[in-house]
């Protein structure tokens, strides 16, 4: 079969403007579809804006203007701001399109004839930043937690989804396709929802003498559709549902991407959306954590906001890439900071991969008058680091497929620091000194094909600096695919290679910057001594934590699963205290929880993070610490 792809982003809301969350999104789409495509994949890639409902309704009242003027000047603001940075999207939709309103109208109509719409009255909280009704388990303290707002309660007559009829079909689902959600947690997360509670019907309507802004129900005029129900449909109707050839191309696999704030929406509503509409369900719903700035989340509501141009214009777009790419753990949430933006640019750019280049075409220039050499008799470990290079190429595509590309980039990274260390164990000055210009023309055509391998294999992250790279080899026609990188035989001999400017400029570092870079020192003398420093305590985040849910694991006498609320989420460890404690005496109890500890599994389960227990000796029984009820959830140790 012809090798496909197609991902989505979610089409955002024009009720404020881009910042840096929705870039990452972005990025990451842009990222997957270029590697994609690198592999000879037919590769489509989809984003847009969502522009119905109240809350772009109320946004434009504010700004004074009507709600379609509004959602004309914010989508395109959203697609310059795509443009600008060099996104490669195969199609923008908007809601308020007529390509889209049709086939909302035309599944909305499918499945009320088939029965699964109904006519009825609810009331209930709804948060208009979520644009959803909570249920009473999502309500925190009175509060939407997301949005840290109250609900509104709203009563009225609408029209109903049957949700509750697929619950059952969803659960068998999600278990039949274990990657279906992914990372785990956040399948977890959907398959505790669907088991904990009867799923409730969804409303999918609003009366027109409350909202307008939406698209008509097709046989009802007096409503318009509910928002979620109209944009989750993009999916579809951008690709031309039912009847096009692209929806029969790349509907059969759809990847989503999304971040943790729309779980439910898209883990629920969308597939039973799907079921009752008699489409096939899509392929992966893949959930990345949040970027959180300075430890408060970043959002639009909350308006601290970076912009990606501001980033774009003071680093570089190629290194924004990269960051973004590089430093979040798919599935987990990020601290955004520039300092960690100057390191890596510092570190991974200028130092390991900028001066790999940088001293390989001086050497170039110095020993072959700038030309590429022939290989030698004496092949220089030419095999070894092929393979070397297909091996950290294979890890870094098959991580990054599955959105974890931070440790298929780190792999990359290995491959670049072993050519540095190629030099350095080669010692090409001394070749030339020996005279040894068989070996040395050897060792320089090696760095040479493995710098243009590298080039073409980060080009989905740089995708102005590898092009640049590329050029400077003089390949005719260069073809940018995994192939031709891991061919190691792209050059042609004789060829004179062009003069390359300073691709990664090192950055100022700031005073904390400084701090960080004396940290190994502090390491070295921890090993004699046992002492360690403040800052090395400090890196270990202990913070209280309430207990919401315990419960046994089955099979294991040690272990009990634990839901916790860490002040900023919930999150779920696996902690050995079964023998010392039930499920009930910790259930509400405060702990200290070791936050930013590195997730593991544990019998199977996935742990994130280590609540303090003190036992005497390793055969003694843990006793948790617990902490005083006074004490706010949330607050560090220190
Ligand atoms: O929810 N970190 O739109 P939205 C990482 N219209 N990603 C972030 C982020 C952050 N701090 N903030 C936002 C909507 N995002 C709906 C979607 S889809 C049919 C309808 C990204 O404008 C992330 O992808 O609120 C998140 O899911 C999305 O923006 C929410 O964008
Ligand atoms: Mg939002």
């Amino acid at each position: 079969m012809e090798k496909r792809f197609y991902v989505t982003t979610p089409i955002y809301y024009v009720n404020a403007e881009p910042h840096i969350g929705h870039a990452y999104t972005t990025i990451l789409a842009d990222f997957i579809t270029r590697l994609y495509s690198l592999q000879g994949y037919d590769s489509y890639f989809l984003t847009g804006t969502d522009e119905h409902g109240d809350k772009i309704n109320a946004a434009a009242t504010a700004n004074n203007s009507s709600p379609q003027e509004y959602a004309d000047r914010i989508s395109a603001k959203f697609r310059s701001t795509w443009d600008e940075i060099g996104i490669k999207y195969s199609d923008f939709i908007r809601t308020t399109e007529e390509r889209h309103k049709k086939i909302v109208q035309e599944i909305l109509q499918k499945v009320y004839d088939s029965g699964d719409i109904y006519f009825g009255s609810y009331g209930g909280y709804y948060c208009f930043g979520c644009e959803r009704f909570l249920t009473e388990k999502e309500i925190v303290n009175g509060k939407c937690p997301e949005h840290n707002k109250e609900p509104q309660y709203i009563e009225e007559k609408n029209y109903f989804f049957k949700m509750s009829k697929y619950q059952q079909w969803l659960i068998d689902h999600i278990n039949k396709n274990p990657d279906f959600i992914r990372p785990e947690r956040y399948k977890n997360e959907v398959l505790s929802m669907l088991k904990s509670e009867a799923l409730e019907d969804l409303c999918i309507s609003r009366p027109k003498s409350r909202l307008t802004w939406g698209i008509p129900l097709p046989f009802d005029e007096n409503f318009v559709t509910y928002v979620w129900f109209d944009a989750l449909i993009n999916y579809v109707s951008a690709i031309g549902y039912p009847n096009d050839e692209k929806f029969k191309k790349y509907w059969p696999v759809a990847q989503h991407i999304i971040a943790k704030d729309i779980l439910k929406p898209h883990g629920i509503f969308w597939p039973t959306m799907l079921k009752a509409a008699g489409i096939e369900p899509y392929n992966h719903l893949n959930v990345h954590g949040y970027w959180n700035m300075e430890d408060a989340k970043m959002s639009k509501t909350l308006g601290n906001v970076v912009t990606p141009q501001d980033l774009v214009a003071k680093y570089g777009n190629d290194q924004i890439r990269y960051f973004l790419l590089r430093e979040m753990t798919f599935g987990l949430d990020a601290r955004f900071s520039e300092e960690v933006v100057i390191d890596r640019i510092n570190y991974d750019l200028a130092n390991d991969l900028g001066n790999l280049i940088n001293r390989t075409f001086n050497m170039t220039d110095k020993f072959f008058d700038g030309k590429i050499p022939e290989y030698g008799k004496d092949m220089a470990s030419k095999n070894e680091l092929k393979e070397n290079l297909e091996r950290c190429a294979g890890i870094y595509l098959e991580s990054s497929s599955k959105f974890q590309t931070n440790i298929g980039i780190e792999k990359l990274w290995e491959f670049i620091r072993s050519l540095n260390k190629y030099i350095d164990e080669n010692k090409p000055w001394q070749l030339a000194k020996e005279g040894n210009n068989d070996r040395l023309a050897s060792v320089i055509r090696n760095l040479l094909e493995s710098i243009y391998s590298v080039a073409l294999l980060l080009s989905p992250i740089f995708i102005t600096i590898s092009p640049k790279i590329v050029e400077a080899f003089g390949v005719q026609n260069p073809e940018f695919s995994v192939e031709r990188a891991l061919s190691f035989n792209n050059l042609t001999s004789g060829q004179k290679l062009s003069k390359l400017e300073i691709l990664f400029p090192k950055l100022e570092k700031t005073k904390a910057q400084e701090k960080q870079l004396s940290e190994p020192k502090a390491k070295e003398k921890q090993e004699e001594t046992g002492i360690i420093e403040i800052s090395d305590f400090t890196k270990v985040d202990i913070r209280v934590a309430k207990i919401l849910e315990a419960e046994r694991v089955d099979g294991s006498e040690k272990l009990l699963r634990l839901q916790i609320d860490t002040g900023k989420e919930k999150r779920q460890i696996v902690a050995g205290i079964a023998q010392s404690y039930t499920p009930e005496e910790v259930k509400g109890k405060k702990i200290l929880l070791v936050a930013n500890l590195k997730p593991a599994k544990i019998f199977g389960i996935e742990s994130n993070g280590m609540l303090l227990a003190a036992k005497k000796s390793s055969k003694d029984r843990p006793y948790v610490i617990f902490v005083d009820d006074s004490i706010e959830i949330g607050s560090k140790l220190g």
